[in-house]
């Protein structure tokens, strides 16, 4: 039989060439492409003489499980994130800039599972044993059970997990520290990261134990090594957040088991990180109300709603080009609404350079922010201030149509709670009965500076009180 040729695979998007070469054709990465051998190894395809294969026992989908699926910290901002936890078998990918917070939240979630009676073991790769106990010094985890270990090799850290009572937890940090004997190439590399990787999450499967693997994020903002990570685990979450500022927020970026629009919010503080339980109230803490270019929007992340301001600078320019600049939205959207402004409510912004940056460094991805950031606009044109009561939700449309965002009721009340009293939101949102929600009615006649875009927004406020 002829002898399996070798074959050359990238390592970042897996297409298969026939011969070495500097630049992936599939991807156009350079450097990426491997040796491999078909016949066995990680990655490589079905061998030419396939063993003969060995039954495996056949089972029903129904039957006892005799413990929980999942470990639950108790931090609930990192179990909402998890979808209820860490589940048993699984593997989590935790990505995230360096120095963002990623070993100080793992460690705490190490401390809480530890005091909980769980089994939890820690594997360092980038810190010394030392220098991890003084973290958890630091943060209040030194006097528990969780157990230690400053390792690399795959190997070695397998044989230590294995060993003794199965644990509950592990926490690997970093994978891009793992390096493994079987393979050739130098640790940090992308062959080395996939098959450590590969190694943890067949332990994970095989034991039920969770593994949580820590992942360095590159410039460009992806998990460093193989994007072929993120999908051999089942879950991937990105710690985020602004140097400037002092709160981290985790997001589900992937999970099998649970949402992933869910997010948690944090806050670094000299003890560690503090959950954030209102993450409103943090965002909306600077806000000068008076000031004219500010409008709260109230959005949802997930199951939760989270108010932020909006804030816009209108100038008149002195370029051929105006300029245009946003920080935490959507470039395209935003000339999308200026656009809509122009061409339908007769707001003239092309004389005029735009900035527009989303309060506390946070990051809008839902396009009902569109009516707030028309709001802040036209308040910044006009340089009056807009109701400091005021909230604002809801999609523009290319036509000049508002139209209806989900969750209303959830967003007028976390509005409510914080002390809003009215709101301006698409007129057709099925949730709310004309006349309002419990408390809120439409109000008519208040001066508001939206040009109530194409008659497709509408106005509600708190009923007056009744003497
Ligand atoms: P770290 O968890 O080491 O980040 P990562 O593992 O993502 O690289 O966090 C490092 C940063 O957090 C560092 O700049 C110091 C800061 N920090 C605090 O402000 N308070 C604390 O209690 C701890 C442990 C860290
Ligand atoms: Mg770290």
């Amino acid at each position: 039989m002829a002898k399996p040729k070798t074959q050359f695979v990238c390592q970042n998007c897996g297409t298969v060439h026939n011969r070495w070469a500097g630049k992936c054709d599939g991807c156009g990465e350079w450097n990426t492409i491997v040796e491999e051998d078909p016949m066995g190894g990680i990655g490589g395809g079905p061998g030419k003489t396939p063993k003969k294969g060995r039954p495996v026992a056949l089972t029903t989908l129904s039957g006892e499980t005799e413990e929980a699926p999942r470990v639950q910290t108790g931090i609930s901002e990192l179990d909402r994130v998890t979808g209820g936890g860490f589940v048993r078998g699984s593997a989590v990918l935790v990505g995230g800039d360096p120095g963002i917070g990623k070993s100080t939240l793992l460690m705490q979630a190490a401390a809480a599972l530890s005091r909980r009676g769980h089994r939890i073991i820690y594997v360092s790769g980038e810190e010394a044993v030392a220098q991890v106990r003084l973290r958890a010094q630091r943060l209040g985890a030194a006097s528990t059970d969780v157990l230690l270990a400053a390792e690399t090799n795959v190997e070695d850290i397998l044989a230590t997990v294995a060993e003794g009572k199965r644990p509950d937890l592990v926490i690997i940090d970093s994978i891009q520290t793992l390096w493994s004997d079987v393979v050739d190439s130098a640790p940090g590399t992308v062959t080395q990261v996939r098959t450590g990787v590969q190694a943890m999450i067949r332990f994970a499967k095989q034991t039920g134990a969770a593994m949580v693997l820590v992942g360095h994020v590159t410039k460009e903002g992806q998990i460093a090594g193989p994007r072929v990570v993120e999908h051999m685990v089942d879950a991937v979450l990105y710690f985020e957040g602004d140097r400037g500022h002092h709160y981290r927020i985790l997001r589900t970026v992937k999970n099998r088991f649970g949402p992933t629009d869910e997010i948690g919010v944090f806050e670094m503080s000299d003890k560690g990180l503090r959950e954030v339980l209102n993450p409103s109230e943090l965002f909306l803490g600077e806000r000068n109300a008076k000031a004219p270019g500010a409008a709260v929007f109230a959005g949802m992340e997930g199951t939760r709603p989270v108010l932020v301001e909006v804030q816009a600078l209108v100038a008149p320019t002195s370029l051929g080009t105006p300029r245009r600049a946003v920080v935490g939205w959507d470039s395209a959207r935003l000339s999308m609404i200026l656009a809509v402004l122009e061409a339908h409510c007769g707001v003239k912004l092309g004389q005029h350079d735009v900035y527009l940056n989303i309060a506390g460094g946070y990051r809008i991805s839902e396009p009902a922010a569109d009516v707030a950031v028309a709001a802040a606009l036209v308040s910044s044109l006009a340089g009056v201030a807009l109701p400091a009561e005021r909230v604002y939700f809801g999609e523009v449309s290319l036509s000049g149509a508002v139209r209806p965002v989900s969750q209303t009721a959830q967003r007028l009340k976390e509005a409510e709670k914080l002390g809003f009293s009215s709101a301006m939101l698409p007129a057709s949102s099925a949730e709310i009965p004309k006349g309002g929600r419990k408390g809120w009615s439409e109000i008519e006649g208040l001066p508001d500076l939206v040009v109530d875009i194409a008659g497709s927004a509408r106005k509600l406020g708190k009923a007056p009180e009744e003497d």
